[in-house]
């Protein structure tokens, strides 16, 4: 029997695309997912895409009962763990569902993990437990910082916890993966995200402004010490990242302890570089206004990956402008996201 991986929050965004790229690669694939930010469309549209479909379960990986029961009837070796809320301004209003989700959720895995026996684990980080680092580009050996607001303050608990669990049971196989801007979407145009309201982060703004859903962009603040005055940040696409995740799986499973591993392409581009690349894949003006610096932001953040590369021998391949043309192709064939209305 083929390995089964156990895929949280694999209804998801990026959970969505490393599905596809797992039962592309052969691998038997169980989702759970609570679909409070997603819909199993695109599980729909996984199987249209690869002729696969991975097993879904519809539930809340705060469930124990639940999560025990899908280890009882599986044989699952490995969990990459995507489930988690992600909004950081929602966060701010609304500290305990992250913690309870983001926090609670992992331990309740993690807990059922091992009453399971299955100790082999990748975990969704982000760019943001560095908090506001004092050079770039950005290694892995720099200290963590102090995330400011909830969402990132989970992220950094469940590292640390997870830290803390592979100190205490050499079993533990781990990998923190610590992503730096997700963007784009499968080149079919038939998965890609789908942020439910107005989106938070840039590329979805400005693709659904594009398209005319939207009518300008805010640009945060043009007044830091960057090249052109607005944020930089280290883009990097999510076929590329579904691939870090594959290539993260096949090094811990041969090994033990905790690996931290940057996802990012080790290139910073600015807002209005990202608007100028958007307007020349679409064909469309980009309208935008600059306005006021967004608290909580920082003037640059992009990754070293030279780690990734020596240790996975994983790369990010994609370029900007693949990661523009697949977000327009996503953004035109589905201008309402998965819901047809
Ligand atoms: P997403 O919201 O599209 O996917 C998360 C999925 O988890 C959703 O399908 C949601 O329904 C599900 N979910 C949430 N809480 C759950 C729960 N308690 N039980 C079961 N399912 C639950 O987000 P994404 O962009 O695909 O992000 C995936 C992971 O990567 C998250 O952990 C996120 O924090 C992390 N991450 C994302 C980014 C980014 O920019 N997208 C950057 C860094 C890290
Ligand atoms: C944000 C989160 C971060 C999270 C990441 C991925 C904050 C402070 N940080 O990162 O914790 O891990 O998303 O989900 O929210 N911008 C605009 N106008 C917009 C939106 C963004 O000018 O309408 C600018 C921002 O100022 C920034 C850049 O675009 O310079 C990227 O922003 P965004 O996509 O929100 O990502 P981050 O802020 O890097």
């Amino acid at each position: 029997m083929a390995h089964q991986i156990l895929v949280t929050g694999g209804a998801g965004y990026i959970g969505s695309h490393t599905t596809l790229a797992l039962l592309e690669a052969g691998f038997e694939v169980i989702v759970l997912d609570n679909l409070c930010n997603s819909s199993a469309e695109s599980l729909r549209r996984v199987k249209l895409i690869c002729g696969k479909a991975p097993t879904f379960i519809h539930g809340d990986i705060r469930d124990r009962i639940l999560i025990d029961k899908v280890f009882a009837e599986n044989k699952i070796s490995a969990v990459l763990h995507f489930a988690g809320l992600k909004a950081v301004g929602e966060s701010v209003r609304e500290p305990l569902d992250y913690y309870d989700n983001n926090v609670t959720g992992s331990v309740t895995l993690c807990q059922a993990m091992s009453q399971a026996g299955v100790y082999t684990l990748v975990f969704s980080s982000s760019a943001t437990v560095y908090g506001e680092p004092l050079q770039m580009p950005i290694s892995e050996e720099f200290p963590t910082g102090v995330p400011t607001n909830p969402y990132g303050r989970s992220k950094l608990m469940v590292e640390e916890l997870l830290q803390d669990l592979a100190k205490s049971d050499p079993r533990w196989s781990i990998a923190l993966l610590r992503y730096f801007n997700p963007v784009g979407a499968h080149p079919s145009g038939m998965i890609g995200e789908d942020p439910n309201g107005l989106p938070n982060n840039l590329l979805p703004y400005v693709s659904q402004v594009a398209i005319g859903k939207l009518k300008e962009l805010s640009v945060f603040g043009d007044d830091y010490p960057t090249q052109d005055g607005t944020g930089v940040r280290d883009y990097i696409h999510v076929q590329d990242l579904a691939e870090g995740h594959m290539s993260a799986l096949r090094a811990i499973v041969q090994k033990t302890g905790v690996d931290i591993w940057n996802l990012g392409t080790g290139t910073g581009y600015s807002v209005l570089e990202m608007i100028r690349a958007f307007e020349k894949a679409s064909d469309r003006t980009v309208a935008y206004q600059v306005v006021e610096r967004r608290s909580g932001d920082i003037a640059e953040c992009w990754a070293d990956p030279s780690k990734a590369a020596h240790e996975l021998e994983w790369k990010a391949k994609n370029s900007l402008e693949a990661m523009m043309n697949d977000t327009w192709r996503w953004q035109v064939n589905n201008p309402n996201g998965y819901v047809n209305d």
